[in-house]
């Protein structure tokens, strides 16, 4: 394996999705192989405490990288060596033959999630069955989006209520193409699909001035009342689902699992809008456990609505682009 021409293809692993897009990874490279490790700064310990979600996105970042390495003729393959004092989930290594997937760059290239209106409907029989294949030693259970109704309005919430879960989200909002960081990592206002007075309004809430006062007045309630709309609609929600005993390592397999449902998604025109807030909060995560009929709650690992999006899709920014 080049690693001069792994390095090339660095942009193209950067398309990988990750929580708030704070871009988690990092690639060590040594003489022969490279770690993915993680940094620190880009977990999220408020809003995921556990780690669940850092470990989901590294899991997307290695596939990503997999796939688009097959995809350059480079024969390389994962080894899983996962240390929390490290900050390591395994090597790329060299392979006898390339990594066997049906996606290609251009599919890590046109994936994206989609936080905007979808059409109405549910997913066709024969792409949950595919979906299903993909799954690895993973579940995926589907509920029709109004089941959730209350759940999203009760994560939204705790989500905006708790100080240090809403201050790591504004720390990753982007919400005008003035902040220095608008091109580079985060939540800007065009992925979120917000207008500019919404995204201004959220900015205004949001500051480090205003929102303890604000908070106190009821601001959670207004933004979850806001954002409650979304799941009143004919679609669906995909859950992922861990099998019953899934560790730290086991996580990381499951969000290659995550990459390889939303890549195939979105070969067939739909796209997801992730709501991880369900599950960040214990109350709503065992809601949903129940609803599933799961008796572990920590078993559940992503749940998003899925569909096809009604309208454009704003591309968003990652830290390391083409040249
Ligand atoms: C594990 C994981 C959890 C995520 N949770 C959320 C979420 O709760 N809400 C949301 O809007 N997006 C969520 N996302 C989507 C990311 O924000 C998105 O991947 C990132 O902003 C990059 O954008 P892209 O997917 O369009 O490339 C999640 C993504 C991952 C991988």
């Amino acid at each position: 394996m080049s690693l001069d021409v792994l390095r090339q293809l660095e942009p193209d692993f950067w398309r990988a999705p990750s929580a708030h897009n704070t871009q988690p990874w990092v690639l060590r490279y040594q003489e022969t192989t490279v770690e993915i490790g993680w940094d620190p700064a880009c977990a999220l310990p408020a809003g995921d405490p556990t780690g669940r979600d850092l470990r989901l996105s590294l899991g997307a970042f290695t596939e990503t990288c997999l796939i688009v390495c097959a995809d350059a003729g480079l024969a390389v393959t994962f080894h899983p060596d996962f240390s929390e004092p490290d900050r390591r989930i395994g090597h790329l290594v060299s392979a006898a033959t390339s990594y066997v997937t049906p996606f290609t760059t251009d599919d890590v290239r046109r994936r994206m999630s989609a936080r905007v209106a979808y059409q109405p409907g549910r997913l066709d029989d024969e792409v949950v069955g595919q979906l299903d294949e993909l799954a690895g030693a993973g579940e995926l259970r589907r509920l029709p989006c109004r089941v959730l109704i209350r759940p999203l309005y009760e994560a939204d919430r705790y989500l905006f209520g708790t100080p240090p879960v809403a201050r790591e989200l504004r720390d990753w909002l982007r919400l005008t193409p003035r902040d220095p960081r608008y091109d580079t990592d985060g939540l800007t206002d065009r992925a979120l699909d917000l207008s500019r007075w919404e995204a201004l309004g959220l900015r205004a809430v949001l500051a480090r001035q205003v929102y303890p006062a604000l908070r106190r007045l009821g601001l959670p309630r207004i933004l979850a009342t806001s954002s409650s709309g979304l799941l009143d609609k004919d679609g669906e929600v995909l859950v992922l689902v861990a099998p019953p005993t899934c560790d730290r390592q086991g996580q990381v397999a499951m969000g290659r699992v995550l990459m390889r449902h939303w890549l195939l998604l979105s070969r067939l025109g739909y796209a997801t809008h992730p709501l991880s807030q369900i599950i960040d909060a214990a109350h709503t995560r065992g809601v949903l456990a129940r609803a599933l009929g799961i008796d572990d709650p920590d078993r559940l690992l992503n749940v998003a609505r899925v569909g096809r999006p009604a309208t454009p899709v704003a591309r968003s920014a990652r830290r390391i682009t083409p040249a």
